[in-house]
């Protein structure tokens, strides 16, 4: 196989989005796209895009042509393909039913209440800084097992993990590979320490149950366990951070949905959902095509790289009615905003709780939530993720 180009890597966006305006609010440019060149080679960034829902689905839906083995740096579920995966993913979801994580509610509730309490007489809040980054960075600790005194090395490395470089240069694509390898080391020294007292002394937390977990005979390894931590540090903080911040951006954009909402809240889980396809957080999905494989027309060779756009799918009209309305109960809703196939977001119960919990909270506690006004809005850098790095809002108490 093809060794990864090292710009794939360096999250360098597709051209049509390298403008600011553009990243804010990519959706026409995924409409041009999907209407014109719905499968397409980019020699700039070496790879292959596919922006259409069906063509997406089939990429995803099939891990015998398409692999997720495209980063060997470190190997955890979301980077291995069958039957490895499989075995990985079967073992840890012992310990991460929807049951476990259902029950969690009150103290994201609890937790919510607390980081919102400081700012309600203010009638104002950074909404990412004071409520969407920390929410989950703090649950993911708890459930993790990492004593509250470490939560700030945890937050710091966390951040590291998702770090994107802060220009297209070689230089700072050296620099953030020293860095990341440092985060590395220090969250395998971490990790490794934890484990040990866990070993020698269980409790109630997830690292516990992942060493006990067993099937047929077969555990996990020590690096194993590590590496599907550092997994959900990676995978699960920023996506949640920017799911919460993108749905409030949406009821800041059209208040009506505020209102519509605080009438009925037994939609809001269903407006998560349509978040997770309007405004998704993961706008594209990489993979490595296994073999010489024909989609919608064109010939991906086998050691390519192939990306898939779930944003510009989610808003197929082909797939979707009135694709780009959001519908607070929207019914059917088969986005891919947690992806599609055997992948499927491992953390997408803990995610959609604590999304749930957070809007509730906002509706029924403060009342025409809207961005500060002449806040110019930063896109996160990343061609991967959709979200903004800061979003002040002001509302009534
Ligand atoms: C996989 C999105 C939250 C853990 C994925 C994938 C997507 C995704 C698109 C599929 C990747 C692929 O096919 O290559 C999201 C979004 C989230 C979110 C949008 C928040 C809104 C979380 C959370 C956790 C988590 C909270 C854990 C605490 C995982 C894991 C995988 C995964 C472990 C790999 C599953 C596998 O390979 O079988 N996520 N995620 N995610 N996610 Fe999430």
């Amino acid at each position: 196989m093809k060794q990864a180009p090292r710009k794939y890597a360096n999250y360098i966006p597709i051209r049509e989005l390298h403008s600011k305006e553009r990243q804010l609010f990519p959706f026409q440019v995924y409409a041009e796209l999907r209407e014109n060149t719905p499968v397409r080679y980019d020699e700039h960034r070496e790879c292959w895009d596919v922006f259409r829902y069906e063509d997406v689905q089939y990429v995803l839906k099939n891990p015998k042509l398409f692999s997720s083995e495209r980063n060997r740096t470190s190997s955890s579920m979301l980077t291995t393909d069958p039957p490895k995966h499989k075995q990985l993913r079967d073992l840890v979801n012992q310990a991460f039913t929807p049951k476990a994580i259902e029950a969690l509610a009150p103290r994201i509730q609890q937790i919510t209440d607390e980081l919102l309490a400081p700012h309600l007489s203010n009638g104002k809040i950074n909404l990412i800084d004071d409520l969407a980054t920390p929410l989950p960075v703090i649950v993911i600790a708890e459930l993790i097992g990492v004593p509250a005194t470490d939560r700030r090395e945890f937050k710091h490395w966390s951040d590291v993990l998702v770090k994107g470089a802060r220009d297209d240069s070689e230089e700072a694509f050296q620099e953030l590979v020293q860095e990341k390898q440092r985060n590395m080391q220090e969250l395998y020294t971490y990790f490794a320490a934890i484990l040990e007292q866990r070993r020698a002394e269980p409790q109630e937390d997830l690292i516990s149950l992942l060493l006990a977990a067993e099937i047929e005979g077969q555990q996990l390894t020590t690096e194993e366990v590590i590496n599907f931590c550092i997994l959900l540090l990676a995978a699960g903080n920023e996506t949640t951070t920017n799911l919460i911040a993108n749905a409030v951006r949406i009821l800041s954009e059209q208040p009506e949905l505020q209102l519509e909402l605080r009438e009925h809240p037994d939609r809001v889980a269903s407006a998560v959902e349509e978040t997770l396809r309007y405004y998704p957080p993961i706008v594209a999905i990489g993979r490595v095509a296994r073999e010489t494989v024909e989609l919608n027309g064109q010939t991906i060779q086998a050691g390519d790289q192939v990306i898939s756009w779930v944003g510009a799918a989610n808003r197929d009209a082909a797939q979707f009615e009135h694709a780009d309305k959001f519908v607070t109960d929207r019914k059917p809703n088969r986005h891919m905003g947690f992806g599609f196939g055997i992948h499927f977001c491992l953390g997408a119960p803990l995610a959609r709780l604590e999304a749930r919990v957070v809007l509730h909270t906002l509706l029924q506690r403060i009342e025409h939530i809207q961005l500060v006004s002449e806040t110019e809005l930063e896109p996160i850098q990343s061609a991967f993720v959709f979200g903004v790095k800061e979003y002040p809002v002001q509302f009534n108490a």
